[in-house]
């Protein structure tokens, strides 16, 4: 065996260092270095040394190649949320990182993933490293999926999933998690960065040899030490993040790279006692049930992904015991509310000094647009005032330093989902106007937008 090479390797951001230091010089965090070994890799883990092919783009004869020169071909799983955030379905061949964190479902969606991609006629393997396959069959069955023709393994040796993948010809494969699988030829604790590259290494190069679509769950922890998913992000050609606030039952799967499809959807899902339901509609399910809403409440009109969606945005300010005055925000940029604090200050001549401000995003959805400013400035204003908003009236728009209001993205399509959804007005941007489907009250600057209160600024 030849003599293991002793290198420091950032848990934080995988880079590898000779020696040791107190910071890592690539992302700069303090005491994420850990000493691991690299031995030359045995056996069958060694590099291929065949060498490469190379061709000529323009002489490439399409019809002679397995992928043909338009979309790629998908493979449809039946979860339509899942399908729409991978661009349609799974592309064949391509590696997939679902990464989130523990307990949010990741598992769950990926057993209902497989098992209706099995029911479709797709032959697909699920590779648990943190269950027994007894309590995947457990779940399984708790989720009614338990007939599919899905092929199920408890194993952390990558050198055994390799074999037992070459020996077959899946379709889809699930490993679950990569954190727990552990290569013999490196030298390193399991889930350590240099264990998790290597066999994410490994197995994205076997989905791309053997035309795998492999599926590769990633924990990540609230402080990003165990990062081994921020590694893996560059090798695979999708990342998709599963979110959800604890105590809302709704997950949010959402697209961050995608070589082959956009990376803004989002797919909705409610977790509930059989297993994560989808939901094809969440306008209604952040919208609340309340017809009557109360001061500080405001309907945004978003845009998510593809899909147009409402969203309830809540808004309380209350006098302050403290001297510097508590600014909290939940599904919102802080430094974004921090703006509209100032612009309604400065421009419209609005006090909040002395006054603690919430805001909230109901249903615990992440607004990341800024067509959201007007939304969340006309629920301040109306907790400030205590006056609710005009009645089913949707808001967007974007708002500038000197207070304008802007035209947003798709504004036709904001309010014909509030139209659909029993909306009958909008308070918008003047170029709102122009298609509308029902009556928009147009403002050009967020004083003249204060007359939605009958107030005189
Ligand atoms: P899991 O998929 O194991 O999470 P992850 O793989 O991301 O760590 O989901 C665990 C949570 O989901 C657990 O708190 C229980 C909940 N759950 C349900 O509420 N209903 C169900 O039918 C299932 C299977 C799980
Ligand atoms: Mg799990």
């Amino acid at each position: 065996m030849s003599k293991a090479q002793a290198v420091f390797v950032c848990q934080s951001c995988g880079m590898t260092h000779t020696k040791w230091a107190g910071q890592c010089s690539g992302c700069l965090s303090w005491n994420t270095l850990v000493q691991e070994s690299f031995s030359a890799p045995p056996g069958s883990l060694k590099p291929e040394t065949s060498p490469s092919k190379i061709s000529r783009l323009s002489k490439l004869n399409f019809e002679t190649l397995d992928a043909p020169d338009e979309a790629p071909q998908r493979m449809v799983t039946g979860i339509e949320e899942f399908d729409r955030v991978c661009g349609g379905g799974i592309v064949p061949g391509s590696a997939i990182l679902l990464a989130g964190d523990p307990g949010v479902g990741k598992s769950t969606l990926l057993l209902q993933v497989t098992a209706h991609a099995a029911l479709r006629g797709l032959k697909v393997a699920y590779i648990s490293g943190e269950e027994a396959v007894e309590q995947v069959r457990g779940r399984a069955s708790r989720m009614g999926v338990s007939k599919a023709p899905v092929d199920l393994a408890a194993e952390t040796s990558l050198r055994t999933i390799l074999d037992a993948l070459k020996r077959d010809t899946y379709d889809l494969v699930i490993i679950d998690s990569i954190q727990t699988l552990w290569s013999d030829a490196i030298d390193a604790a399991q889930g350590s960065v240099s264990q998790v590259r290597a066999c994410a290494g490994e197995l994205v190069r076997l989905a791309k040899k053997n035309r795998i679509a492999m599926i590769l769950v990633g924990h990540v922890t609230k402080e990003g030490q165990i990062a081994g998913p921020r590694v893996v992000e560059h090798m695979v050609d999708a990342v998709l993040s599963f979110e959800g606030e604890r105590g809302y039952p709704f997950r949010i799967l959402r697209g961050s790279k995608n070589r082959f499809g956009a990376t803004d959807e989002i797919g909705v899902f409610e977790m509930g006692d059989g297993g994560l339901r989808e939901v094809p509609n969440p306008s209604a399910l952040f919208l609340g049930d309340n017809d009557e809403r109360s001061s500080g409440s405001a309907v945004f009109a978003g845009i998510e992904g593809s899909r147009p969606v409402l969203v309830e945005i809540q808004a309380l300010v209350a006098p302050s015991a403290l001297g510097t005055p508590r600014r909290a925000v939940v599904g919102w940029d802080s430094g974004r509310l921090a703006m509209i604090l100032a612009v309604l200050e400065s421009r419209c001549g609005l006090g909040f000094g002395g006054k603690d401000v919430y805001l909230n995003v109901a249903g615990g959805l992440k607004i990341n647009e800024p067509a959201a400013d007007l939304a969340a400035a006309m629920a301040l204003v109306s907790a400030l005032l205590d006056q609710p908003l005009p009645k089913a009236s949707v808001i967007f728009g974007e708002i500038s330093l000197s207070g304008e209001v802007r035209g947003v993205s798709r504004m036709e399509a904001r309010m014909k989902e509030a139209l659909k959804l029993g909306f009958s007005n909008a308070i918008a941007p003047v170029a709102a106007q122009d298609n509308a489907p029902f009556e928009v009250k147009t403002y050009s600057h967020l004083v003249n937008a204060m007359s939605a209160f009958d107030l005189q600024c």
